[in-house]
């Protein structure tokens, strides 16, 4: 059984790949400083998978736990998913961003280059192409990232291509999410924000359960069909059976050592599209109003995710439906959203 050291393995991301990693037979092991996450997230992998998955609370940061974890066990690969992800606490806080976000990374990649794991699939973001030229937008378009979050990601992936171009017995898959929203279909995992929600999605549900009055719609005056922005919303467990497509990737023997793909659906959805079929499929109506565009926001941008299915054969299945339903089935179920 292949052992999989998944960093930031108790947050949204990380936890539901875990889920999805052990039920494809993979063994899992989480270190997570849980800075933002619970570690009562275990237990409910544990009764989705069947398996209770090891998990260290440490830090990336840390040589020392590193190095006894590469000590302890034996990977074939690393997720990397912990870091910080506040694009607005980024502009504020950049040096935490660069430390946690950067340095945690040089950090991991040399415990695991000493320990001879040279294997890593890392959480990159759409944000590296800042506001693009045009969408769907191609892995090859280039970076205009606006925030220390989105440099941090783009110096991490620099890192991460000069590590190959130096040795390649590393191999490397840069996945770029776009919008991950949505939460398991059992409404056990799901995303957990602390204090009031910045993303769309965890807003709409607090709303819809009625901790938040109204949505605040920033901007119905952008040069789309409706006037409100639209993005790649991506289902979060179409987001984990990217990561399995990815270590599967990286495993063939014939793979090139650094791939980078682009995970999200190749469709734009506007704001309205996002809070009217949330009602829809969940009847509850989600007061809003129009206000001012949020400053730094970009009108509309998607994915062009052809290249992960030719070359993962992996596709985004989930639909904007799908989403609004498991995100509104975890959020009634954990009303405080805090399942610690
Ligand atoms: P999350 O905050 O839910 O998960 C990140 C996890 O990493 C948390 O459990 C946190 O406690 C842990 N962590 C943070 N810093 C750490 C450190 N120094 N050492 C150990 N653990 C640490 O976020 P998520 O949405 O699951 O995102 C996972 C990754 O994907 C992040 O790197 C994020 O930047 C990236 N990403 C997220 C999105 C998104 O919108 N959710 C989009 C693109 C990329
Ligand atoms: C989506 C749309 C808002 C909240 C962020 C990060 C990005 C990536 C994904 C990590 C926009 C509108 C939102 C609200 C609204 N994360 N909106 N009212 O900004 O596309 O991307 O998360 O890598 O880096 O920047 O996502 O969910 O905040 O916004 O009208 O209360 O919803 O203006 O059009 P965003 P979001």
């Amino acid at each position: 059984m292949q052992k999989i050291l998944i960093t930031g393995g108790t947050g949204f991301i990380g936890s539901h790949t875990v889920v999805e990693l052990v039920s494809a037979g993979y063994e899992c092991i989480i270190l997570d400083s849980l800075v933002n996450s619970h570690a009562a997230v275990v237990g409910r992998i544990a009764t989705l998978s069947g398996k209770t998955p090891l998990l260290i609370e440490g830090d990336v940061r840390d040589a020392a736990c590193l190095d006894a974890l590469f000590a302890a066990h034996t990977f074939s690969a690393v997720i990397h998913f912990a870091g910080l992800k506040a694009v607005g606490e980024s502009v504020r806080e950049p040096l935490r961003y660069y430390d946690n976000n950067v340095n945690g990374t040089t950090t991991l990649l040399a415990a695991m280059a000493k320990a001879g794991v040279k294997t890593i699939v890392f959480s990159s973001s759409a944000t590296v192409y800042g506001e693009p030229d045009f969408s769907p937008i191609p892995e090859s378009a280039p970076f205009r990232p606006a925030s220390p979050y989105g440099k941090s990601k783009a110096m991490v992936e620099s890192i991460l291509t000069d590590l190959v171009a130096s040795d390649s017995a590393w191999r490397v898959a840069l996945l770029r999410y776009f919008n991950p929203v949505g939460a398991h279909s059992s409404g056990m995992m799901g995303e957990d924000p602390a204090g009031i929600p910045n993303n769309l999605m965890p807003f709409v549900c607090q709303v819809a359960s009625g901790r938040l009055k109204t949505l605040r719609i920033f901007g119905n005056d952008y040069p789309t069909a409706d006037g409100t922005g639209e993005r790649d919303y991506i289902h979060v467990m179409d987001l984990a059976e990217g990561h399995l497509a990815a270590l599967r990737y990286l495993a063939r023997t014939d793979a090139s050592p650094l791939m980078i793909a682009n995970l999200g659906t190749s469709r734009g959805h506007s704001v309205l599209d996002v809070v009217n079929t949330f009602s829809r499929i969940n009847g509850m109506p989600i007061p809003h109003q129009f206000v001012a565009r949020r400053p730094g926001d970009v009108p509309a941008y998607w994915a062009d995710a052809t290249y992960a299915e030719r070359t993962l054969g992996w596709k985004a299945t989930r639909s904007l439906e799908d989403m609004c339903r498991d995100s509104w089935n975890w959020q009634k179920q954990n009303p405080t959203g805090d399942i610690g």
